[in-house]
């Protein structure tokens, strides 16, 4: 890992280290001041504490013993002992030079090729997706593909809710409506029909219905709990009828991931590990970590320092079926055995933490996850909501379908771009599509711009709108820039990228590109996405203002002409390449 702050930390924990002092002290962050200093260091503040010395002197014996460097062009102590620094043009110039030249910005690799696997989406097969499944998989998607851009092997799964309750409810409200249908004739030993007797729009209603009728009648949910755990042992006309459910549910899948530009490496779904849940089970309790109680079989997770109660988690309920906890945990060997991840990270509604820590907990105490170097992170993410402060419903209360949502965001995509003369020239097809992009942009730079834990309140209107922190926005001022470089070359200007020149006029939009490297190491540390986002609006925003400063195309000077045009190139870059992390894509005019 390398970027101007890391060689900066690097020299200054030295001279940290060379007056007896810890070197994380000597840590360079980007200037809260950038009036004052490009860089600054305030671990004098901090070493004050543990030497008992002033600040302020021990910021100037830092300052004697750093090295000879070609980097630094001005260092000095300010108020109470900030250490202020400048770097030398020269530097910055050099660096802009190969982040735009170099494919994947110069970004040195974290990981050189560990394996990573993300568990995101999670939708439910039978239940039609909701926005519920949304910001898991738009989060998802961004880590994907942050910890690939820095070097990870890292591998999407769906990992598809096919396992539980639902099927059975679903099931057993078929069998009441369809009793002749070969699939619930026990005696039945021909094949089953190869097409599906039903569709998603038919589940989209049969398993509301199924679950209200087991919420208001005891023996019905006795019903569809027994055709749960038959399904599970293995009854051949269930089975049949479930395959038909699981492959009539991921076709829509793939069409509404397809829409969200989401994808995935591995399509298994809790149901994959069924024939490693009995051997796994079997060990546990030769083991003694899986225990009876009243029946059911469970592993207790409670650890004496607990600040609340963690109960513990079920392998086998008393009726023999198994629980989401015992799925999760299988996937767990599986995941170990196929992929040996250095890393196993779950993006999934925050509500679900605790389930999260007893899994983890289980995994742990039985060896499962023995390392100290394999990881098993819960990114918990915040539920969308409404205006009025709840989880985001239909105007008349119900579940928003996440095609409807998308559809949406298109429709007022079209608005906006017509609001704003743009896309004026084009045929419908061409601008049906940029609205796609547009309303897609929107939808999901609404979502990663907060931290994933945070809540956040669905504004399609503000979302879309061209100005503020939008994907909107992003869009248009990459495709501006796209345009004002393919307008330059028309006029036979080209950038130079070896002959950036930095002065006061386009220092501060230099030093803003040369921060990208430090944002994508903060992003993959903290799996944080929004400090991408943050950071590209940023960008945006310099960018916007520079653009209006100074001229470009027009300049008369030849250097200074390529030298701007080659920032311009690199913002781009780093505005398409933040975006593509993000999973946005950018249409090529608008
Ligand atoms: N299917 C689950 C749901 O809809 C989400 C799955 C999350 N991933 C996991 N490994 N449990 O709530």
């Amino acid at each position: 890992m390398s970027s101007l702050t890391i060689e900066l930390s690097d020299l200054l924990g030295k001279a940290f280290t060379d007056i007896g002092l810890p070197e994380s002290l000597g840590e360079v962050r980007i200037s809260d001041r950038p009036d004052l200093a490009q860089f600054q260091c305030n671990g004098a503040m901090s070493a004050a504490k543990i030497a008992r010395k002033n600040p302020r002197m021990i910021a100037n014996e830092v300052i004697e013993k750093i090295s000879e460097n070609n980097l630094i062009t001005n260092i000095d102590v300010e108020g109470a002992g900030f250490i202020n620094i400048k770097v030398s043009d020269e530097v910055i110039s050099n660096m802009l030079a190969q982040m735009l030249e170099a494919e994947n910005c110069n970004l040195s690799k974290i990981s050189d090729g560990a394996n990573v696997v993300i568990d995101y989406g999670g939708p439910n097969v039978a239940k039609s997706m909701h926005v519920g499944h949304l910001r898991s998989s738009i989060i998802g998607e961004s880590l994907k593909r942050i910890f690939r851009f820095a070097g990870y092997n890292a591998l999407g799964d769906i990992h598809l809710g096919d396992w539980g309750t639902q099927m059975g409810m679903v099931i057993s409200e078929l069998e009441i409506m369809y009793p002749d249908w070969p699939y619930f004739d026990e005696n039945y030993e021909g094949d089953y029909p190869k097409e599906s007797p039903i569709t998603i729009e038919d589940l989209e209603k049969i398993y509301p219905k199924a679950s209200k009728a087991c919420k208001e009648d005891e023996a019905r949910k006795e019903k569809a709990k027994k055709a749960t755990v038959e399904l599970q042992a293995g009854r051949r006309g269930y089975r049949a009828l479930w395959r038909h459910m699981v492959n009539v549910s991921i076709e829509s899948m793939k069409r509404n991931f397809a829409a969200l530009n989401v994808h995935f490496d591995i399509w298994n779904g809790e149901s994959s590990v069924h024939e490693l849940i009995a051997p796994m089970v079997e060990e546990m309790v030769n083991k003694k970590w899986a225990v009876d109680s009243e029946g059911a079989i469970v592993i207790p997770v409670a650890k004496n320092d607990d600040k609340k109660e963690i109960p513990p988690l079920i392998l086998y309920k008393s009726d023999g079926a198994v629980m989401y906890g015992t799925t999760d945990l299988a996937t767990i060997v599986e995941r170990i055995r196929d992929y040996n991840p250095e890393k196993i990270i779950y993006v999934v509604d925050q509500r679900q933490n605790l389930h999260f820590e007893q899994v983890f907990r289980a995994a742990h105490k039985c060896g499962i996850v023995p390392d100290d170097d394999k990881e098993l992170i819960f990114v918990g993410n915040g539920t969308m909501n409404g205006k009025d402060g709840k989880p985001f419903k239909t105007r008349e209360g119900g579940v928003m379908r996440l095609e409807d949502l998308i559809a949406m965001g298109r429709e007022k995509a079209l608005a906006r771009l017509s609001e704003a003369n743009l896309a004026e020239d084009m045929s419908d097809d061409e601008k049906n599509e940029i609205a796609d992009m547009v309303g897609v942009a929107a939808i999901k730079f609404a979502d990663l711009q907060n931290n994933p834990v945070s809540d956040y309140i669905f504004d399609i209107d503000r979302m879309t709108a061209f100005e503020g922190k939008t994907g909107p926005y992003l869009l248009y001022q990459a495709v501006r820039i796209k345009s004002l470089l393919v307008k330059a070359a028309d006029a036979g200007f080209t950038p130079d990228p070896t002959g950036i020149m930095v002065s006061d006029e386009d220092r501060d939009l230099a030093l803003i590109l040369l921060q990208f490297q430090d944002i994508l190491y903060g992003a993959v540390r903290n799996l944080a996405p929004n400090l991408l986002c943050d950071y590209l609006y940023r960008i945006a925003q310099e960018f916007s203002s520079f653009y209006a400063k100074y001229h470009i195309i027009s300049e008369k000077n030849d250097a200074i002409r390529s030298s701007r045009l080659a920032l311009c190139s690199l913002t781009l870059k780093q505005l398409k390449t933040g975006l593509d992390l993000l999973g946005i894509r950018v249409p090529d005019r608008m």
